[in-house]
């Protein structure tokens, strides 16, 4: 069977929801738009589904997502730590992290090598000075700099959009201190450097990304997921200069993909979503798993199982 075959088989259970009840016994349940959170004291289990948000919505799912997510983000804390300490303590099942349980910052830490994306959107409509950052004059769209921008965001209550904020802001209105703000930002740039040079040993362009960090027992260390193709751009690096000289999109082995899709359909998070059909979700899950492929040097196995099944016989006590 083909990849595309696999991943049609495996569609028909596709990984969405969590029977809560059956792991009430984990902790205090915390449904994310992606990850669905068992909270104990110390320690959180977070469970990937294979939900697709975009714009801040949950719009549909994409077949094994959630696996690809949690095996690229785990291989990138371990591929990280010595730069800095991270939530991981280990894996139980491979849609599943258990984690130490952190106080986060209310920031995200976007860092970003090319102007794509939200922040082009906002250079477009003149919105991009919220950042309080030095952008070239004739900056045009996937155009690299020489120097990394940093460009943050609040990490807003569910159902309400993240805000772009400028450093200065974050500090200004108490989110976080200057000093530990400065450190933050700090390791976020050691961090994406580190995975610019793994994904360029891949053949791959990191872009841009998220950071989310958290604080546990006054140190700070690295939350959430880093390094994923829902938390970063990735891009195919040989292709990379022939198509922005010729103005083409790039080669992109990530969401965006899909945001593309979406805006192509005059959606941009407000409003009713389109139906996303089956190709565009099959064609999604394709560039996941060669993304997998590429930064892991291993192929994505599908699963032959039922995901939720065999996440309940690991997980139930
Ligand atoms: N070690 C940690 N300690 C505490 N919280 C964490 C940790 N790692 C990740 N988180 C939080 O867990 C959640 C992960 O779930 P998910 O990414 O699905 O949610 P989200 O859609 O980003 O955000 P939300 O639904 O909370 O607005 C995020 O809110 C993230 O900040
Ligand atoms: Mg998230």
């Amino acid at each position: 069977m083909t990849l595309r075959q696999d991943l049609n088989r495996y569609m028909e259970s596709d990984f969405t929801s969590i029977d809560v009840e059956r792991l009430a016994h984990l902790g205090d349940h915390r449904k994310g738009k992606v990850r669905d959170l068992f909270l104990g004291d110390k320690e959180i289990l977070m469970v990937t589904t294979d939900r697709l948000s975009a714009f801040d919505v949950v719009l549909t799912s994409i077949p094994c997502k959630g696996a690809i997510l949690n095996a690229i983000a785990v291989e990138s804390f371990r591929r990280t730590e010595d730069i800095i300490e991270n939530h991981l303590i280990d894996v139980p099942h491979p849609n599943v992290m258990r984690v130490r349980r952190a106080e986060p910052l209310p920031i995200e830490v976007i860092i970003r090598r090319y102007v794509t994306g939200s922040l082009w959107r906002d250079v477009e409509a003149g919105t991009a000075g919220v950042y309080e950052i030095d952008l070239p004059a004739d900056i045009k769209k996937d155009q690299r700099l020489d120097e990394l921008i940093i460009t943050p965001s609040t990490k807003a209550e569910v159902g309400i959009h993240d805000e772009p904020i400028s450093r200065r802001v974050i500090v200004e209105e108490g989110l976080v201190t200057k000093e530990l703000l400065d450190e933050t930002c700090e390791i976020a740039l050691q961090l994406f450097k580190r995975g610019e040079q793994l994904a360029a040993e891949s053949g791959l362009i990191l872009v841009d990304t998220k950071y989310e960090f958290g604080v546990i027992d006054g140190k700070l260390v690295v939350i959430d997921e880093i390094h994923t193709a829902d938390s970063s751009r990735y891009w195919v690096a040989d292709e990379y200069q022939e198509r922005f000289d010729a103005g083409q999109p790039q080669r992109m082995l990530d969401k965006e993909n899909i945001r593309q899709w979406l805006i192509g359909e005059g959606y941009m998070g407000d409003g009713e979503p389109p139906e996303i059909p089956m190709d565009v979700r099959l064609d999604l899950a394709e560039k996941y798993a060669a993304l997998h492929q590429k930064l892991l040097g291993a192929e994505f196995e599908v699963p032959s199982g039922d995901v939720q099944k065999t996440l309940y016989d690991t997980l139930d006590s």
